[in-house]
């Protein structure tokens, strides 16, 4: 199998850190696709890392502008005319969540991860949790969910693509996390910040779903949770998850996601609060749209 052997960005290292770095053996290596992405661009790992989350943070702003201009084309907002054919709703998200978690995987069994400090593999361990639940339970526990038009699908299918990349070559490959993070508390505080908002964003994905019984398709003002504060409970949680991370990792890949992440879902929640108070006149008018009591 072609191997290239890619040190470790050193710029920036004196001498001594670097000698370190080599006794420790802090190399990696990546097959396939990685190589050839190094080699176009004659970069190092950790500077196609760099470059591709600079580059999602400007992607957060075209897609925060963007979402002021038209409502992400899927769920209630779906059009097959203008964005393409239907997929089947749970095929779509299952489909296109997946490179999330297995591009991750991928890294960690097929590439030389060696290197990756404990912290990192827990982080990536973390991010997989999600993935995990995004992948192979949400899917199929929807009920009457709309399909999805393909455009929206391929833009999904490539970020999760981009995304678990990014995340898991950042944090198996370039990161050089020490134990002592563990202890740190912005690891801490950051890691019960992803729980609470995995919870809460779990827990608020089930009030939606439960508003339906079997076989029905129609929207419900949903109360409960969070619900009784905002209208886009499912994404404040997803939000305070990915904000966690952010604070755990302390890396520009994670802050990168969060705020792509919080541009994208944070429209939808203020989509869904105009919807909600358009179509439903005893809709509470205390509820904010995504940030309880203030927005
Ligand atoms: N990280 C990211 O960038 C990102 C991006 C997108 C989504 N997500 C996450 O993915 C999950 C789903 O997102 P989404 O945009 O599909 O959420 P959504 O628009 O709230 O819909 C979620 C599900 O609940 C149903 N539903 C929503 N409101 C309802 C109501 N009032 N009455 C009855 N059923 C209702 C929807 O049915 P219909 O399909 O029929 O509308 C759909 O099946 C969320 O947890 C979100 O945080 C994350």
């Amino acid at each position: 199998m072609q191997q290239l052997i890619v040190v470790r960005d050193l710029k920036g290292c004196t001498p001594m850190e670097k000698d370190k770095m080599a006794d420790r053996k802090e190399e990696f290596t990546l097959t396939g696709i990685g190589i050839q992405i190094l080699e176009a661009f004659d970069k190092t790992e950790s500077e196609v890392i760099t470059i591709m989350s600079q580059f999602m943070l400007a992607c957060s702003i075209f897609v925060f502008l963007a979402l002021y201009m038209l409502k992400a084309p899927y769920g209630r907002y779906a059009n097959t005319k203008v964005y393409g054919f239907g997929i089947h709703g749970k095929v779509a998200w299952f489909l296109q969540e997946l490179p999330s978690l297995m591009i991750p995987v991928y890294l960690a069994v097929f590439t030389d991860s060696s290197g990756s400090s404990k912290v990192g593999r827990v982080l990536i361990a973390v991010f997989l949790v999600h993935y995990f639940q995004r992948t192979f339970i949400f899917p199929f526990l929807l009920r009457g969910g709309k399909v999805t038009p393909v455009v929206p699908f391929i833009l999904a299918l490539v970020f999760c693509c981009y995304n678990g990349f990014m995340q898991g070559a950042y944090l198996l490959h370039v990161s050089t996390y020490q134990d002592w993070w563990f202890s740190d508390p912005r690891f801490v505080i950051g890691i019960a910040l992803f729980f609470l908002g995995l919870v809460i964003n779990i827990h608020s994905d089930s009030v939606l779903r439960n508003l339906r019984k079997p076989g029905e398709t129609g929207y419900k003002i949903p109360e409960g949770g969070l619900f009784n504060y905002v209208s886009g409970a499912n994404f404040f949680g997803e939000i305070v998850e990915w904000m966690g991370f952010a604070i755990a990792c302390w890396s520009l890949p994670a802050v990168s996601f969060c705020i792509f992440s919080t541009c994208n879902i944070g429209q939808r929640a203020m989509h869904h609060h105009e919807w909600y108070l358009q179509k439903f006149d005893d809709y509470p008018k205390n509820r904010k749209a995504l940030i309880p009591f203030l927005f």
